[in-house]
């Protein structure tokens, strides 16, 4: 069961072993809602043609569940849930990493070519984002019990 959205730790936030058919013609994974992804997906958006030493996220969502998969090349995803960090390092493409709500997230070290897809449960919208690590760490601690 998801905990409710006040209570989100980086405990839940998880690597998904997606499925790989091995193939001479090629690898294929697949994602499958209600099986690899508790959430419906909305929205998918991907992060290429990333500069050398670039960082991208910088912010938390207060309800949306992302799948991050590294289709080609690698990246890492540093996850902060105010009070543990996490770093994961992204280089398969059979691997998801599981974002739940209330999570502080950046992605950097991205290798040349690599592409970074992202399946979400909402549709875009700003008001669902803290862009500021101080705001993120103020609302974790309005929600204590
Ligand atoms: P941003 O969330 O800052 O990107 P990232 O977290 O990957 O570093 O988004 C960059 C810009 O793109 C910002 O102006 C919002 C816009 N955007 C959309 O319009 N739709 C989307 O689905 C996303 C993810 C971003």
């Amino acid at each position: 069961m998801m905990a409710s959205s006040s209570h989100f730790s980086l405990a839940d936030c998880h690597i998904v072993d997606l499925p790989k058919i091995s193939d001479p013609r090629g690898n294929l994974t697949f994602v499958e809602g209600g099986r690899h992804i508790q959430f419906a997906i909305q929205r998918a958006y991907y992060l290429y043609d990333v500069p050398g030493g670039a960082m991208r996220g910088g912010h938390a969502h207060k309800a949306l569940h992302q799948l991050i998969i590294a289709m080609s090349g690698s990246f890492d995803v540093l996850l902060d849930d105010g009070s543990q960090r996490k770093r994961f390092h992204m280089n398969r493409s059979y691997y998801g990493l599981y974002v739940c709500p209330m999570i502080w997230r950046e992605l950097d070290n991205f290798s040349s070519g690599a592409v970074c897809l992202v399946l979400a449960s909402e549709m875009y919208d700003e008001s669902d984002y803290f862009r500021e690590y101080a705001a993120f760490l103020d609302a974790l601690r309005e929600n204590l019990p």
